[in-house]
């Protein structure tokens, strides 16, 4: 390289880093031009910035090469080329540093502007949800009964035919497929209408002897109104033992209602029917609220019918593989909803599923 060639590269070099350092030189000095950016835009440019470095300056840069070959310049030129090279360099060096170092300073500001927070601000209180009233009722339900030594049973919410009617002593074309109609996939399934399923299910799966109760979702196709809405919640109670008797039956329901209402609360039940109880009964208990005297809750009668129950008929222990001469027991089901209702001096058990907050806070 002649000495001549050597200070011609070092001009186009310096001409070239001119070009391209020209938009930044607005942040060499004025600090308006650097403040004024956003900070995502002054991390672009400083990234730009450190771009520009690596090509000029950079160890594959032109001026890298060139220092190279000033080893081959005439010997009385070599120190002042030299000396080019290095302020080009040093020139350049500044430049970029102080660009750099405002956009720096500035980014520095701008993230701590924005990460700050204001500790004089009021805080925003948080607000708590809480549990749905018919979660409150069920979960009392459940300490009842999980003290009485029953087990917590969990559902399904679709069924076949089986353990909704066939496996319930409900066969097809019985009378009682009507009076719990509900609604049916297009492949053979159905939404549960009772909770009763789930005593085949336990039984299947717990075998015998088992105490369990079942709280959950059921449907049928009624048509809403104050008491009644085409899904619901239920809970069902299965004691099936050796010797199990209308006795344990009448004493189980008697101590739960005892320690939902009261210990004076008296408890009555009457005969019915129901395709998988035999003997069926429903029950009632004397009303919490007068006592029994008449009031509007009890409708004047004193009483407030709660549920069905019986004595497990042998057709449904048959159907599950357990022995009617050698096991028996009772069964019992009731409508969450309605009780909550009953409890809280609701007139609707629709209002339980409208999701009207002004009303669901009154319950926390
Ligand atoms: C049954 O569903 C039986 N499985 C109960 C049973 C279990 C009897 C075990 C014997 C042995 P029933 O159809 O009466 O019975 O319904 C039970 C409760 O569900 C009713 O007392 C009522 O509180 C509630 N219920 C029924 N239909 C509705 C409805 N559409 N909306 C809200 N609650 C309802």
């Amino acid at each position: 390289m002649t000495d001549q060639s050597a200070e011609l590269q070092i001009e186009a070099i310096s001409k070239a880093f001119e070009r391209d350092f020209e938009r930044f030189v607005p942040f060499k000095g004025d600090s308006a031009a650097v403040t004024s950016l956003d900070l995502e835009t002054a991390i672009a440019e400083q990234r730009a910035v450190t771009e520009l470095r690596t090509r000029y300056l950079g160890k594959k840069s032109e001026l890298a090469a060139t220092k190279k070959l000033i080893g081959r310049v005439a010997p009385e030129k070599r120190a002042a080329v030299g000396q080019l090279v290095q302020s080009t360099q040093d020139q350049l060096e500044m430049m970029l540093d102080q660009v750099e170092l405002n956009l720096g300073n500035h980014i520095d500001n701008e993230r701590t502007a924005r990460e700050s927070i204001d500790v004089t601000q009021p805080g925003r209180r948080p607000r708590f949800g809480h549990r749905h009233p018919i979660t409150l009722l069920r979960e009392r339900l459940e300490d009842v009964f999980v003290a009485l030594g029953y087990a917590i049973e969990d559902g399904r919410e679709i069924e076949t035919d089986f353990y909704n009617f066939d496996a319930l002593n409900i066969p097809q074309n019985h009378p009682a497929r009507a009076w719990q109609d509900t609604f049916y996939t297009t492949d053979g399934f159905a939404l549960r209408s009772q909770t009763s399923t789930v005593q085949i299910h336990a039984m299947q799966r717990r075998g015998v002897p088992v105490r369990m109760i079942a709280p959950g979702r059921v449907f049928r196709r009624d048509t809403p109104d104050p008491t009644h809405n085409p899904m619901f919640f239920q809970v069902e109670g299965l004691c099936v033992d050796r010797g199990i008797t209308m006795a344990h039956l009448k004493g189980t329901v008697g101590e739960f209602l005892r320690r939902m209402f009261g210990a004076d609360t008296v408890t009555r039940f009457r005969p019915s029917y129901f395709p998988f109880t035999e003997p069926s009964a429903e029950f009632d208990f004397s009303c919490f609220k007068c006592k029994g005297s008449g009031c509007r809750i009890c409708k004047n009668s004193g009483w407030i019918e709660l549920g069905g129950s019986g004595m497990v008929h042998p057709n449904v222990l048959r159907a599950v593989g357990v022995d009617p001469q050698e096991y028996s027991g009772f069964a019992f089901g009731l409508g969450i909803d309605r009780m909550c209702a009953l409890m809280y001096e609701l007139d609707d058990i629709r209002l339980l599923f409208e999701n009207d907050v002004r009303f669901l806070e009154k319950f926390e």
